[in-house]
């Protein structure tokens, strides 16, 4: 029985992690549509997909490849993905709603305005049911036309996901004349320190790393910045003991040579390998979604992702609540840990641990200077070496709010699961 109940346990854990995660794949629903093939390739090129996967309730205006050339003709990608995302309505619209829009005009938030990119309501579509039975559609920048409208229902999946198609992409003011930044242009030195990341950014400039990234811009780059308040978590080890090889290493494992905006992180399934991963396997980091929550594991620690400071392809610069430490450098997670990956919970979970002598932290690199219980995330680890992370004042306030919300989750999966177990045995 002792031992069924880890696997009972990480059987319900996944289970309850993936009922967040949602059922529809607009690639595959768009790949049993041929005058989409265009619309669908954009859709993986600028990673809207896996935007579009992450999201519950959606509707996407689709173009078909005649409507799309219009758009596709001469602007780069990052402009093209502009244009794209206020096609992407954050409600459910199906053919009915469409023409029972209450006094037959609205305005609908699209994945543009959630950009950042977007001033004012140019991130908004405006709707409106014509006389006639039209349905078109607008920019809701004043002044705008419908220049736009409904052409078909293509594919709904009632509630979550409608496909519809339009006859002309909706241009807000402006969305297809801004400047293409150019990824060499990109200031991650100035954008970092406005956010927050001043610490991050003197390591990265004195220790060389900086260069590693620029010289990554152009292909793809997603760098994972601790906040300032990350570097003086406490448990973290002292990075002044680590060598230059080490620490270069460490900067390293804080970028991606691919670029990653957050619908990818949600939705990614297999680890990311850094600018440190060397070989399969090595200094990659797994990731484990929570409504909009995205969590990044080295193995050993976890990190809360904080903010989106740039998307812009191919470019992606986050924030993060704390220092990811590789397990290459610092040592393994002591394991295994029941149900510990999958919740992130470094909250000591009693229920789990029992016996706080039984967990040693494993240190096999002398030269990493090994604290106690570096943030761990496995709650099977040391409870007793590892009170920062009960500490209700911590920096990252909002992590905290999840990390509570999981142990407890964790709690009721394990009183679940007791309950489960002694109905068996009773019977
Ligand atoms: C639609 O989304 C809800 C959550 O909002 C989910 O529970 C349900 O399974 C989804 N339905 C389909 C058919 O994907
Ligand atoms: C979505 O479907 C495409 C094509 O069928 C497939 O290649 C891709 O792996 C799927 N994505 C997910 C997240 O399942
Ligand atoms: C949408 O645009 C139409 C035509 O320009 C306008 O009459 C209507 O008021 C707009 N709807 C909203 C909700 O702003
Ligand atoms: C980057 O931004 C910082 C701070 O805003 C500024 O001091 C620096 O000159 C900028 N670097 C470049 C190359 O523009
Ligand atoms: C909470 O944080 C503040 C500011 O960092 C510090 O002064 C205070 O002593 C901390 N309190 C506890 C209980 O750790």
């Amino acid at each position: 029985m002792a031992s069924a109940l880890p696997s009972l346990l990480l059987f319900l854990t996944l289970s309850v992690l993936t009922t967040t995660i949602s059922a529809h794949n607009i690639t595959a629903i768009l790949s049993a549509f041929p005058e989409y093939s265009q619309y669908n390739t954009l859709l993986s090129q600028t990673k809207l997909a896996d935007e579009i996967n992450s999201r519950q309730t959606i509707t996407v205006l689709v173009l078909n490849n005649g409507a799309l050339s219009t758009l596709t003709a001469k602007h780069p990608l990052s402009v093209i993905k502009n244009a794209l995302s206020l096609l992407v309505l954050l409600d459910y619209f199906d053919p009915t709603k469409l023409h029972q829009i209450p006094k037959g005009t609205t305005l609908s938030t699209t994945l543009y305005q959630t950009t950042g990119n977007a001033p004012g309501n140019l991130g908004f579509v405006n709707i409106t049911d014509t006389q006639g039975g039209k349905v078109g559609f607008g920019s809701a920048a004043p002044g705008s036309k419908l220049d736009s409208s409904y052409t078909k229902s293509v594919k709904q999946i009632p509630f979550n996901v409608s496909v519809l198609e339009i006859s002309a992409p909706i241009i807000a003011p402006s969305i297809l004349t801004a400047p293409a930044p150019s990824a060499s242009d990109v200031n991650i030195t100035g954008l970092l320190e406005k956010a927050g990341a001043k610490t991050f950014v003197s390591l990265i400039v004195s220790s060389g790393v900086l260069k590693t990234y620029q010289s990554a811009l152009d292909k793809g780059l997603t760098i994972f910045a601790p906040s300032d308040e990350a570097f003086k978590a406490p448990g973290l080890p002292d990075l002044n003991k680590l060598t230059n090889a080490e620490v270069v290493s460490l900067l390293e494992y804080h970028a991606s040579p691919a670029y990653i905006p957050v619908g990818s992180l949600k939705t990614s399934k297999d680890p990311i390998s850094t600018l440190a991963t060397s070989g399969v396997g090595k200094y990659d980091i797994s990731t484990t979604t929570a409504g909009d929550s995205v969590t990044l594991h080295s193995g050993l620690t976890s990190s809360r992702v904080a903010e989106t400071v740039l998307d812009a392809t191919p470019v992606a610069i986050f924030t993060v609540d704390s220092v990811l430490l590789p397990t290459e450098l610092f040592g393994k997670a002591p394991s295994p840990a029941p149900a510990g990956e999958p919740v992130a919970s470094p909250s000591p979970t009693p229920v789990l641990a029992p016996s706080p002598n039984k967990a040693p932290v494993e240190a096999p690199s002398p030269s990493a200077a090994s604290p106690p219980a570096p943030a761990g995330e496995a709650p099977g680890g040391a409870p007793a070496d590892a009170p920062s992370d009960d500490s209700r004042n911590s920096t990252a306030d909002k992590d905290n709010a999840v990390h509570v919300k999981a142990s407890v989750m964790l709690t009721v999966l394990v009183m679940v699961s007791a309950t489960l177990m002694s109905s068996i045995i009773l019977s």
